[in-house]
């Protein structure tokens, strides 16, 4: 059987990774400054990770939600004292897309309604309402196209407000910053004002925090750089650090019945011991922290570069537009420089989101490969 080819591969086989760190089977090294997509939050097969699945994979690996799971309780405790949201509860499933289905699910559960109100440029997952209300209409197929979704421009606080006020909108969904359309960090003062509007029309403030949480932004939750209340938080990727696991955070008010949201896989016991993990390593080594002060560090020096015309973002979530189409320099990078970084639907804007525990010796590694790829990428360029 051949394999469904859907993906443009690169050229480069990792078998193996450590830290900051992926290894090709000649042992090359190579800088993780994409983290396989936002997802390696702790570092490639951290020690204790590995721990914690080992044992956990050797006395159970899943049973059915059918039954008691202490795991899930810790893991939704632990969780709700390092985010903050202690009184928000949990459902658990695998993946971000279903993060946010069962959100919107909840939303149109909530208010009876369908219409949702979204972003120019968001990215919200592959299934089939995630993906419609996704800003790629490549990807939306005619199946997906089952109730009104209105994309509306960043930051644009006016068109929100006037469709709101229609009183017809389930839900507005919004990442807490935008990451595949290109690092955009929302303004404060809309997010909040957004948040009003919503609860003033019964409308369900949906925080797409799969990307920018878990410590990314360095905050726990990137909407937490504001005063918002979001009445339910999506998450996933940096949860599991590779491990598939994901999760609604949902505010109180939300009130929970049986056989209302369900899942085969969601929340077992693996994945509960991968996501507890994670937040053991994030807690322990004061990740977050780290990740502010390195990220705003980094940012200040990236900033310096002649062909840099903005850098975005908060962290280790960090956007850099360039004066040119970044795509041959990102290839540079990755084939000279042996550093992996990640693109976005902006040509050039390259994306960088390395693990959270990237030491000042691999920042630096970075930025004197980024040097170098930029000299010979203007090098080439003038042949
Ligand atoms: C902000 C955001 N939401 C949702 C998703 C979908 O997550 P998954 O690929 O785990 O379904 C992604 C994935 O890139 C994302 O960046």
């Amino acid at each position: 059987m051949q394999l469904f080819d859907v993906y443009p591969l690169f050229g480069l086989e990792p078998v193996s990774g450590k830290g900051s760190y992926v290894y090709d089977k000649n042992g090359q090294a190579y800088l993780d400054f994409y983290g396989g997509h936002a997802v390696i939050s702790i570092g490639h097969s951290h020690p204790h990770f590995v721990k914690r699945l080992q044992e956990q994979a050797a006395k159970l690996v899943f049973y059915s939600n059918s039954v008691q799971n202490p795991l899930q309780q810790a893991l939704a405790q632990k969780l709700g004292a390092l985010s903050g949201c202690e009184e928000y509860q949990l459902f658990l499933c695998n993946s971000g897309a279903e993060a946010n289905e069962n959100a919107l699910k909840l939303a149109s559960f909530h208010n009876g309604r369908t219409k949702v109100i979204t972003f120019k440029g968001a990215f919200h997952g592959r299934t089939s309402a995630a993906v419609n209300i996704t800003d790629n209409p490549k990807i939306v197929a005619p199946i997906n196209r089952n109730y009104e979704a209105e994309f509306h421009e960043w930051n644009d606080l006016e068109s929100v407000r006037t469709s709101l006020a229609k009183g017809d909108v389930a839900a507005v969904i919004i990442e807490g910053i935008q990451g595949i359309g290109g690092i955009h960090v929302p303004e404060p003062a809309f997010l909040e004002e957004v948040a009003n509007l919503c609860r003033s029309q019964d409308t369900v403030l949906i925080l797409d925090e799969i990307q920018s949480g878990y410590g990314r932004s360095g905050s726990f939750f990137a909407y937490q750089y504001t005063n918002v209340v979001p009445d339910l938080i999506t998450v996933a990727k940096g949860m599991g650090n590779g491990f598939p696991i994901g999760g609604v955070l949902i505010h109180p008010r939300f009130e929970a019945k049986y056989g209302l949201l369900g899942t085969t896989f969601g929340g077992n016991h693996l994945a509960c011991a991968a996501g507890l993990a994670v937040l053991e390593v994030l807690e322990s080594e004061q990740l977050i922290p780290h990740a502010k002060q390195l990220g705003e560090q980094l940012m200040v020096e990236l900033r310096d570069f002649s062909a840099v015309k903005e850098v975005r973002g908060h962290g280790l979530m960090i956007g850099m537009s360039m004066d040119f189409p970044i795509k041959p320099l990102r290839k540079q990078l990755l084939f000279e420089q042996h550093v992996f970084t990640g693109s976005s639907a902006d040509p050039h804007t390259l994306r960088l989101l390395p693990p959270l525990n990237i030491t000042e010796q691999e920042a630096e590694q970075f930025l004197s490969g980024l040097k170098t790829g930029l000299q010979q990428y203007h090098q080439t360029a003038k042949i």
